[in-house]
């Protein structure tokens, strides 16, 4: 890949402490890059203050979109970086009763949703490290050295629940809507494919239902964002066929 960093720098450390998979480093007052652990997330080249950043020879300039639907699209980012303060259960229902009006398979509409507070989060953060160092082996050092590599430290978790033999994909349609939603009202989001790993847990079983066929679907962590990007990330084109 064609990673930069130009003389515009001025070693913020910005795109080192958003970077998820730890690629970035300063040495000897220069941002050093580690491709082997990067995974191409364009996080570092969205959040640098002073432009500084180039890759898949995309421009930091690029101005961002003046549509809002389209600048909302480009501009949505994982955020890993909450502030402690939590929402209102009311704030969270209105914005959950927004997106009912998401396409449903046969209109079924089975997905229900829950929300798990912080310290319920705390309680579950050893239960799901542990299932995934199994998981993920490569992820050990992350895992061990503490802190939330898996809630990152959101204040909320919205889980999409159906308890269905056969679950749809309504639950990630409707959470990518909310997404979209609470990042335009200003708020952070990250998926959580974590949780939803683990969701065979006992521990997990007993907050989303202990019925076999209690499946999560989706979860999306969800806060006030603590961290602001500057730009789209930086993305390769995607392949497009017409037959
Ligand atoms: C289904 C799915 C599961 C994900 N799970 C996690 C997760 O468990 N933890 C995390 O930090 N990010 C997770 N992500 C976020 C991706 O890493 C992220 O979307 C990707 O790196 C691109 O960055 P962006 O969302 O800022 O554009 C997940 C994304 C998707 C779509
Ligand atoms: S693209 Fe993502 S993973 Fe790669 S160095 Fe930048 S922030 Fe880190
Ligand atoms: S975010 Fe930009 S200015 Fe800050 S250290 Fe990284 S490259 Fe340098």
């Amino acid at each position: 890949m064609n990673f930069k960093v130009s003389d515009s720098c001025v070693q913020c450390n910005s795109c080192i402490n958003v970077c998820p998979t730890k690629s970035l480093s300063l040495v000897d007052g220069l941002v050093t890059f580690n491709s082997s652990r990067c995974m191409k997330c364009g996080q570092c080249f969205s959040i640098c203050p002073t432009a500084s950043i180039s890759m898949f020879d995309c421009d930091p300039s690029t101005n961002i979109s003046l549509d809002p639907l389209v600048k909302a699209i480009q501009m949505r980012r994982s955020v890993r970086s909450y502030k402690s303060e939590p929402l209102s259960n009311e704030k969270i229902t209105e914005m959950l009763q927004i997106i009912r009006f998401a396409p449903s398979a046969r209109n079924a509409r089975n997905t229900r949703y829950i929300v798990i507070n912080r310290p319920k989060l705390l309680e579950l953060i050893p239960v799901i490290g542990e299932i995934l160092l199994n998981i993920y082996p490569h992820m050990k050092a992350m895992i061990q050295a503490g802190g939330d590599a898996i809630f990152r430290g959101a204040p909320h978790l919205i889980v999409a629940v159906e308890s269905v033999p056969q679950p749809t994909d309504d639950g990630v349609i409707a959470l990518a809507e909310f997404e979209l939603l609470a990042q335009q009202q200003g708020y952070g989001t990250f998926w959580c494919g974590f949780f939803k790993h683990a969701q065979a847990a006992p521990q997990v079983r007993e907050l989303v239902g202990q019925n076999q066929q209690d499946k999560v679907t989706a979860a999306l962590g969800f806060g006030i964002a603590d961290i602001q990007y500057e730009r789209p990330a930086a993305r390769e084109k995607v392949a497009v066929t017409f037959i």
